[in-house]
């Protein structure tokens, strides 16, 4: 059995090795309409957002990615810094490990002495108990915790825990007993209609798609397995355009989504936004841009070289997704949410198909 600090690493590697899924996340689907009576100057372009009892100054967050295992200390203190220059928000990887048995608790703890006064969002399994998610919370002085679903990385990891459940009962126990802002994410297989209904009736009103199209642990999981038949499965997943779908015909006003999965520039992001996110977050290409822990020499240039391209990335796309609102008459989040787009080619085939049920 591997050690939990050996399968982070793994996770790192595959993910770096494996790079993004071959099935696409859907946003070539996806076209904005350009107006051209837009009235807004773009210096009055506003990119506030608010959810979760949060308002963040943009709509760009780094998604969970890491923690657990000292090695990847380098990787959360470099990821601080982005959020800290950018002001993005910032989610770290599960402190399961770091909650239960104390395990590598300075790589969450760089995150604050790099960051100290920027949002940052606490993730634990969905097995954890209502006192685990405080201490994740407390951990971090994190504004909201983020409770990940993955049943296709459990299945398909050796080490996985199978006990799917008990994910209900104690997702509604976490419901009733958490105080801070719960955000209810997948890990890259997105969420469908369904489920997004139950979640919501259950009285969870933040829920994060995080679809397929960029990192697949079914991919990760089978090749670190070597499981030649599950590899099969590496591009399992409900797209995240199609997810963001999913969630626009059953979410109520009161229901902020998010998305991520597959989010690489910020054209992505702007149509994210469009098909109804509060919120956009990125994992597999941002740590594909920093320092890895192998070649990590803490102070080193090489590491202070590849936190300015991140911040480069993060500022380019908040660049791209400020001049397509001025191209769509969007002065703000909630009026980019409502502009109209055109679907095409796979997606349009998933839409006529989800209009047939009714027929
Ligand atoms: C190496 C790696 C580790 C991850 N670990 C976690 C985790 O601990 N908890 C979690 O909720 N999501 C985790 N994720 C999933 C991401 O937060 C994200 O939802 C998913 O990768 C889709 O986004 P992407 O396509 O931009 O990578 C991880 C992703 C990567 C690449």
């Amino acid at each position: 059995m591997k050690t939990r600090e050996q399968r982070k690493l793994e996770h790192l590697h595959y993910a770096l090795t494996l790079g993004d899924s071959k099935q696409s996340a859907g946003f070539e689907d996806v076209r904005f309409l350009h107006d051209c009576l837009s009235a807004v100057n773009p210096d009055r372009v506003d990119l506030r957002t608010r959810f979760a009892g949060l308002t963040l100054s943009s709509p760009l967050f780094i998604d969970a990615l890491t923690g657990g295992a000292d090695a990847v200390t380098t990787i959360n203190k470099q990821l601080a810094r982005v959020a800290a220059r950018t002001g993005i928000a910032m989610a770290v990887g599960s402190q399961y490990g770091a909650v239960r048995d104390r395990s590598s608790q300075k790589s969450f703890a760089v995150v604050r002495e790099e960051n100290p006064d920027g949002v940052v969002f606490a993730n634990v399994s969905a097995l954890a108990t209502p006192a685990e998610v405080q201490q994740a919370v407390h951990m971090l002085a994190a504004a909201a915790v983020e409770i990940h679903l993955n049943v296709a990385q459990e299945l398909f990891m050796p080490e996985g825990d199978h006990d799917f459940a008990a994910l209900w009962t104690n997702l509604q126990r976490l419901r009733e007993q958490v105080t801070v802002p719960i955000i209810i994410k997948e890990t890259g297989c997105g969420m469908a209609a369904a489920q997004i209904q139950k979640l919501q009736a259950a009285g969870f009103n933040c829920l994060n798609v995080a679809g397929a199209g960029g990192t697949s642990f079914a991919a990760i999981e089978t090749a670190r397995s070597g499981n030649v038949r599950r590899q099969r499965f590496a591009n399992w997943g409900i797209p995240t355009v199609w997810s963001l779908l999913e969630a626009r015909r059953v979410c109520s006003p009161e229901t902020a989504i998010l998305a991520s999965g597959g989010i690489r520039d910020g054209w992505q992001a702007a149509k994210a936004l469009a098909l109804g996110a509060a919120a956009v977050g990125m994992a597999g290409n941002i740590l594909a841009l920093l320092e890895p822990p192998e070649g990590a020499i803490s102070g080193s240039s090489s590491e202070a070289n590849a936190v300015e391209r991140t911040i480069t990335t993060v500022e380019e796309m908040l660049a791209d997704l400020r001049d397509i609102m001025v191209l769509t008459g969007a002065a703000t989040i909630k009026d980019l949410q409502q502009v109209r787009l055109i679907f095409t080619g796979r997606t349009l085939e998933y839409l006529q198909n989800r209009s047939l049920e009714h027929a």
